[in-house]
């Protein structure tokens, strides 16, 4: 075991041969969109993030189902497993098959296996001091998707949310070539609890800048709302001690810094002179954001500065 429950890391990672090792992980959960294809492809490129957030090749996915039979057309689920299976074909891995429940509420997602060089893996803790941390997709999810929840979105807006959680982050070669080893992705903890837990595992301080930091445009008018979902309000306030801002930081930003991402973008911690070769390689993909949001330093470990 390379990678286990001792190390807490976005996948399990386990050693096959001198050269070969899997990665491994499971996450379902429920629509957070009506569009019952999105939700398929949103869910698995969740799934499939926490292999690439390990830098790994995703190669084998297993559907896991909840699904009210006999109370929502079959049409449903074809549409949720298709989503799903689009989005595994895109990801160059297969569906090797699955499990399902009758289920009063609709549950899905995928456990997916990838494979790794055993010396090649991106963890949290790769983190060193004077990395750069770069962000490949905006944040601002939460706050947009509970707005939808609450029927206050434009038709535009929600396909805003659901491309950018849809979108894969399929980043293994750019993390391979440029031999990139602190990696997550950002989800449920928002983006300072998910750069808290790096800073902690390295044993690192952090300092974050809100002026570089990516945000859906539509998700600031909700946030002037205050629709945030309960999850922002946890996240800040279990990451009380770990956060210091500056004065000048609104309000509206400490929050946005909190919110719940749903499959987010990596955050990765590159060496300064490796990050205008990441920036480029990001570019030339098309990542949603390609952003250098700050950097990590020695200090208490899992602190964050915010200015
Ligand atoms: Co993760
Ligand atoms: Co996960």
């Amino acid at each position: 075991m390379l990678v286990g429950l001792s190390s807490p890391d976005d996948a399990g990672v386990y050693r096959l041969s001198k050269d070969l090792a899997i990665v491994q992980t499971v996450d379902f959960f429920t629509p957070i969109v009506d569009d019952a294809y999105a939700f398929g492809q949103i869910a698995a490129a969740n799934a499939l993030s926490d292999v690439y957030a390990m830098g790994g090749k995703p190669v084998t996915c297993l559907n896991i189902v909840g699904f009210p039979i006999n109370k929502l057309p079959d049409q449903v689920l074809a549409d949720i497993l298709r989503g799903g299976a689009d989005k595994a074909h895109e990801a160059g891995a297969v569906i090797l098959g699955g499990h399902s429940i009758d289920d009063p509420e609709p549950k899905f997602g995928m456990a997916v296996t990838g494979i790794i060089h055993p010396e090649r893996i991106a963890a949290k803790a790769g983190l060193r001091p004077g990395h750069q941390l770069v962000i490949t997709k905006p944040i601002g999810i939460g706050v947009l998707t509970t707005a939808t929840k609450r029927g206050l979105t434009t038709r535009e807006e929600e396909d805003e949310a659901i491309r950018v959680m849809a979108r894969l982050n399929d980043l293994t070669e750019v993390i391979q070539e440029l031999d990139i080893r602190a990696a997550t992705d950002v989800t449920g903890f928002g983006l300072l609890g998910h750069a808290h837990e790096m800073a902690r595992e390295a044993g690192l301080a952090l300092r974050i800048r809100t002026a570089d930091v990516p945000v859906l445009a539509p998700a600031w008018k909700f946030a002037r709302q205050g629709t945030w979902p309960g999850g922002m309000h946890k996240n800040r306030a279990w990451l009380t001690d770990m956060v210091e801002f500056d004065p000048s930081v609104e309000e509206m930003w400490r929050d946005m810094l909190c919110d719940p991402v749903t499959s987010g973008g990596l955050l990765m911690g590159v060496a300064p002179e490796v990050t205008p070769r990441l920036i480029d390689a990001l570019k030339a993909r098309g990542t949603l954001s390609a952003a250098v949001i700050g950097e990590s330093r020695t200090g208490r470990p899992g602190s964050i500065q915010v200015i």
